[in-house]
């Protein structure tokens, strides 16, 4: 009996699902990207006879690194087709087998230079309160584009033809922002023509119908993995609008992102920080100073490693988000938890869970939607005792520290939801199962 399990991110993104994407994929033949784009960093740490390597991904899925899995790439993934080739190649650098074992669909719009271009004119034209943070990788103007219908997508590069026309409009529309509106250079039509006719012609042996490819894997009894990119917090639709990205990252896009029927997704595993981490403006109720050295934000910080994957910024850093987490969880209907990085929490004296906010002088236990009303509320704690021992690369429930176990089982019960995964440290292994989400009926 084939499983499809999608694995999101509940909070503000960089949660740890690719570590825990990678994990999972000794039961699965293939993963699966469904929204988001090269904004996305995963990190997968793997050792081997004692030797530690680290793999930064973007857009290729976290499968990669297990020998066999096949990597696809949805619909609802944006392209940047240079990227797609530079990250191909840092990891056949690498000696993985990448090009037998990915496969993207023809249907993924692209990102073009110009899409970068507005997208890093137009943050920099916005006032400090209002600057969303892009990762400046031309995201939200590619989302722009697929749903305004002018988008070229993967498909248009095999009919060089039909594609100069096409470029040619897109281009002059971008060239009338760039120009126009933004103050900023055009750019030059026969330079990305050349560019993308010649990239073509090395990604035409990967594009395959990624619908087909997951429907003959499920009917050949295959379990496939969906992995989510950003979260839900970050959702274009459920976020902190307009602090969030231009995808959808709720569970439900695994499905129209891949194009894979919802009936076929048999589990939705969340992602979750045992504190809380943003990259980026946008409302953060539960946000602590990260710059004051003997406090938990610069432990979190500092133990945490918090830097941007794809931007290299200082992540914000607060206490763990029980109202925020429940939104997550109603608009994902999470099967299950994964609490990640529990050992940053090693040795603070006290541990504190948001379980509420105020709004307007009364308790909130789910948050509003939209920036300018969470961004009004105020959190109200719960303080934990915090633990002596180490949590760190522990591989055995009965081997956290009590209170550890104790702040484990708060966060089920604030959040109404299981805890099937713990992880106890950056590299594959150190995970601690309690229920295993291939395993479970
Ligand atoms: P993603 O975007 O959700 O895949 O997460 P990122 O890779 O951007 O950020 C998570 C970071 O935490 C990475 O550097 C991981 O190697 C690291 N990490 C993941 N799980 C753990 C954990 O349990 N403990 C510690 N200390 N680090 C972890
Ligand atoms: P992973 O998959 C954390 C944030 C950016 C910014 C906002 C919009 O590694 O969890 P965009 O470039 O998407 O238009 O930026 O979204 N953002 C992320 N934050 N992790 C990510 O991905 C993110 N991808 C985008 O910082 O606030
Ligand atoms: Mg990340």
């Amino acid at each position: 009996m084939k499983k499809n399990l999608v694995v999101i991110g509940t909070q503000w993104g960089d949660e740890g699902k690719g570590k825990i994407v990678d994990w999972l994929t000794d039961h699965a033949s293939a993963v699966v990207r469904f929204q988001g784009g090269h904004n996305a960093g995963h990190t997968l740490v793997i050792e081997t006879n004692g030797v530690q390597k680290e793999y930064k991904l973007n857009l290729i899925p976290s499968g990669i690194v297990r020998e066999g899995v096949e990597c696809l790439i949805g619909n609802g993934v944006v392209l940047d087709i240079n990227h797609l080739i530079s990250e191909i190649q840092t990891l056949e650098d690498d000696n993985l087998d990448v090009r037998n074992r990915l496969f993207i669909s023809p249907g993924c719009p692209l990102i073009l230079k110009s899409h970068v271009l507005i997208d890093q004119a137009r943050e920099e034209a916005r006032s400090t309160e209002k600057k969303i943070g892009t990762t400046g990788k031309g995201i939200g103007p590619a989302y722009e584009d697929k749903v305004a219908r002018r988008s070229i997508r993967v498909y248009d590069l095999f009919n060089p033809e039909a594609l100069k026309e096409k470029l040619t409009d897109l281009l002059s529309h971008h060239n009338f922002i760039l120009e126009q509106q933004l103050n900023a250079s055009p750019v030059n039509v026969d330079e990305i023509y050349n560019n993308l006719v010649e990239c073509a012609e090395v990604i035409k042996p990967l594009v395959t119908d990624i619908s087909k490819k997951i429907y003959d894997l499920n009917q050949a009894g295959e379990n496939v993995l969906f992995e989510g990119a950003q979260g839900a917090l970050l959702d274009i639709d459920h976020g902190t609008y307009p602090f969030v990205t231009s995808s959808n990252c709720v569970a439900g896009q695994a499905s129209a992102g891949s194009g894979t029927g919802p009936n076929q997704l048999d589990y939705i595993l969340g992602i979750t920080k045992a504190y809380t981490t943003r990259v980026g403006g946008g409302p953060f109720p539960s946000e602590l100073d990260i710059d004051e050295p003997g406090t938990p934000g610069y432990q979190m910080s500092d133990i945490g490693k918090e830097y941007g994957t794809v931007t290299k910024r200082k992540r914000r850093c607060g206490w763990f988000d029980a109202v925020a987490l429940k939104r997550s969880a109603m608009v994902n209907g999470l099967s299950g938890l994964c609490i990640t990085k529990l050992d940053v929490l090693d040795g603070l004296d006290e541990i504190k869970i948001c379980t509420h906010y105020e709004l307007d002088g009364k308790a909130v236990d789910i948050p509003p939607l939209g920036a300018e009303d969470v961004s009004r509320c105020k959190p109200q704690f719960i303080t934990m005792d915090g633990w002596n021992g180490t949590t760190f690369r522990v591989k055995k429930w009965e081997e956290l520290p009590t209170e550890a176990q104790n702040y484990l089982q708060k966060i089920e019960e604030v959040t109404g939801i299981p805890i099937h995964i713990v992880s106890t440290g950056p590299e594959r292994d150190e995970t601690i199962l309690i229920e295993h989400p291939f395993e479970i009926n």
